[in-house]
């Protein structure tokens, strides 16, 4: 099957190099159409990009004609995924800031597919804070940055900033599209820990590091699945190519997770946070200050998450995956949580041992379904996220036979 991508070339002088990538994406098999800034048009020709992809190249946001051919918006919905390279340092500060003045900037935002980026521009507009924060944005979004690289720049500096070659952009893309068993699903996953403020400077939260509900984004996401991952405070990176929304509390947890669904309902929800139960009845508007007498702290229920997502009507019910930590017994208190969730797939774990759980690299789990159970060994959280996709897909596809 052929897939369509869309190429944005920006204004910089390795544009030229888009070029030869045009031939190499269709070498890949890809249906390449191009769109350029104008900045791009004074390097190359629109005409050899037209040649090239053997469709006309969309330059201009505003002209009737091309928006007549075809529009930004339908533009935006034609390929399976969007590659800007070269990207320089003022496109990436436009679409982390949700600009849409041109039509690089207008389909972007408005496109639902994988964005990558092969950045290219002077060393120090690169390591520049401005670019990098932007860059951090960007990579919270999902998008996906190739490179840059390290070399001879055309201003003739050497350093990092360098666009990376055609067949090295074809690489990297290689790995990040992936084909996988969950190619075309959508999985909502949360991570890490919350925190429910007493004051502006206290919280009550856990220990939870947030590694396995990471590693689980990142194994959903190479199985092929477009991935969001909400998360709680936490000291891990974004996975790449997976869209993260940071929250604290369980309420915006909450929130995010419901929003999400409510917007697109994902095949998948895998929730692996470690929600706070409690959360401080009042939180104070000033800090509180210490007296001599003891203190009582009233707390309230969060609410439950994932029985919540668990007890959705059909046709926005996602295959739900649940946790569950216990310091024993996991088997029979498992079964219990996994009924009494209504979750399809639970994972349950020992904690408070000396080996496994909430900040250790290494865990084991008990699967328990509603007809079945299996044991997955004690060994590193990354591979234990990817035996437990590969029991997900299982266990999903069972559920839903003609996905
Ligand atoms: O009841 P318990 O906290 O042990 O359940 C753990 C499972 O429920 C985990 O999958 C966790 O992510 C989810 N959960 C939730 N919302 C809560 C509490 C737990 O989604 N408020």
């Amino acid at each position: 099957m052929k897939k369509n991508i869309l190429l944005g070339v920006c204004g910089g002088v390795a544009a030229y190099k888009s070029a030869e990538l045009v031939r190499l994406l269709q070498r890949e098999g890809f249906e390449v159409r191009v769109m350029m800034t104008a900045a791009a048009a004074r390097f190359v020709g629109p005409l050899t990009f037209q040649a090239l992809s053997g469709h006309p190249v969309a330059t201009n946001l505003l002209d009737a004609d091309q928006e007549s051919a075809m529009g930004h918006i339908r533009l935006a919905r034609w390929p399976d995924q969007i590659l800007i390279a070269p990207a320089t340092a003022h496109f990436m500060a436009r679409i982390a800031h949700g600009l849409a003045d041109d039509i690089l900037s207008a389909v972007c935002l408005a496109a639902r597919v994988p964005i990558r980026l092969a950045p290219a521009m002077n060393t120090a507009m690169w390591l520049n804070p401005a670019t990098q924060s932007n860059r951090q944005v960007l990579e919270s979004r999902g998008i996906r940055l190739l490179g840059p690289g390290q070399g001879e720049l055309a201003c003739g500096e050497s350093g990092e900033g360098r666009m990376l070659d055609p067949d090295e952009i074809i690489d990297r893309l290689r790995e990040t599209f992936q084909t996988g068993p969950l190619q075309g699903q959508s999985a909502l996953v949360t991570a890490g820990p919350t925190r429910e403020p007493l004051d502006p400077v206290r919280f009550i939260s856990n220990r939870s590091s947030g590694k396995m509900g990471y590693a689980l984004a990142e194994a959903l996401r190479s199985a092929g699945a477009s991935v969001t991952l909400v998360s709680g405070p936490v000291a891990l990176p974004a996975p790449p190519g997976v869209e993260l929304i940071r929250v604290e509390t369980a309420l915006q947890m909450r929130d995010a997770v419901m929003a999400r669904i409510s917007q697109a309902p994902p095949g998948l929800f895998v929730a692996c946070a470690a929600v706070a139960d409690y959360r401080p009845e009042h939180a104070a508007s000033g800090k509180i200050k210490k007296t001599d007498a003891n203190m009582t702290l009233s707390l309230t229920r969060n609410p439950d998450i994932l029985t919540e997502v668990a007890a959705l009507p059909p046709g926005s019910r996602p295959f739900c995956v649940g946790f569950a930590a216990e310091t024993e017994d996991i088997r029979r208190l498992g079964e219990e949580k996994r009924r009494c969730k209504g979750v399809d797939l639970l994972a349950a774990n020992l904690v408070g041992g000396p080996q496994g759980g909430f900040e250790d690299n290494n865990n084991a789990l008990t699967l328990l379904w509603a007809d079945g159970q299996a044991e997955l060994p004690m060994m590193p959280k990354r591979e234990l996220a990817a035996a437990l996709v590969s029991f997900i897909e299982e266990r999903f596809f069972a559920c839903n036979p003609s996905s």
